[in-house]
């Protein structure tokens, strides 16, 4: 089966793109650097003819409010009519937990995503994943004021990106559900006591502030805003065992 991975060399796609290899199928990993281009369109129709499966994990590279929505505008409008051309049988995207209760740009912009597989006509699944262990540096350092990190005590349930690439490629050798799965870490804590035993872990000296006012890319964010509220599969990488495997993050 020829499985096609937009994205394939980012953090998930490059973990998801080595599973699904180590099985019999014709795993496809593309990206701009590859010729494949979703926001230009170019190279889209070559990589996706004669797939079964396509797998969406590209990121913006700009977080910014306008420019992620246009990313992901621009890319679903490309990528989409391509697989219905090609006759894709299965479009899988990678999510976010909450993003239609808990409101800031990026959140927008994933949304904006979801609401074109749904009207796309293409079987899909859509995997809402809580934030990543590997994105907490980055969390820190977009909440920091030099050496103070302001964060809400709203609960937070990170998960490791392989237990996300793992879902990820089981869910895209599966039957579409035309829905939506949810994903989590396997520990739920106040956002800022988890991004402060990382900073505490990895001997990074700022100091985390419980602010209830604190923003989430600009959002608000209350006890459950970022968490799932029903039914999740649990990843089994917590924050010991993610820094234990990946030294290198300390
Ligand atoms: N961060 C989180 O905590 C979190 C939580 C839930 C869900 N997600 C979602 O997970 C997905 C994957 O995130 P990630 O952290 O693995 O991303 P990442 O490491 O930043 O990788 C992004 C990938 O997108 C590719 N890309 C960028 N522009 C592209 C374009 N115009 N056309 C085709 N491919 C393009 C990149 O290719 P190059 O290598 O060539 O640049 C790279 O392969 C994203 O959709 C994100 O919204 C993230």
């Amino acid at each position: 089966m020829k499985i096609v991975v937009i994205g394939g060399t980012g953090l998930i796609g490059s973990k998801t793109v080595a599973i699904l290899r180590q099985g019999a199928h014709d795993v496809v990993a593309a990206s701009p650097n590859s010729g494949v281009n979703t926001v230009t369109g170019e190279g889209v129709k070559e990589a996706v003819a004669g797939a079964q499966v396509v797998i969406d994990l590209a990121n913006s590279p700009s977080f910014e409010d306008k420019a992620v929505l246009e990313f992901f505008e621009t890319a679903g409008g490309n990528l989409l009519p391509a697989e219905t051309a090609a006759g894709v049988g299965h479009h899988v995207a990678l999510s976010i937990v909450a993003i239609d209760r808990t409101d800031n740009g990026y959140f927008r912009a994933k949304l904006a995503q979801e609401k074109l597989i749904e009207a796309s006509g293409i079987p899909y699944t859509i995997i809402r994943s809580t934030q990543f262990l590997e994105f907490l540096r980055g969390i820190a350092d977009s909440s920091a004021d030099g050496n103070v990190v302001r964060l809400s005590p709203g609960l937070f349930q990170p998960i490791a990106a392989g237990d996300v690439a793992a879902v990820v490629a089981e869910v895209a050798l599966a039957a579409p559900r035309n829905g939506i799965v949810e994903i989590a870490g396997p520990e739920r804590a106040p956002f800022n006591e988890i991004v402060a035993s990382y900073l505490k872990a990895v001997s990074d000296p700022r100091e985390v502030v419980r602010d209830p006012e604190a923003r989430y890319f600009g959002g608000r964010v209350e006890e459950r805003s970022l968490v799932p509220l029903g039914e999740a599969r649990l990843g089994h990488i917590g924050l010991d065992e993610w820094l234990r495997r990946s030294p290198t993050k300390a």
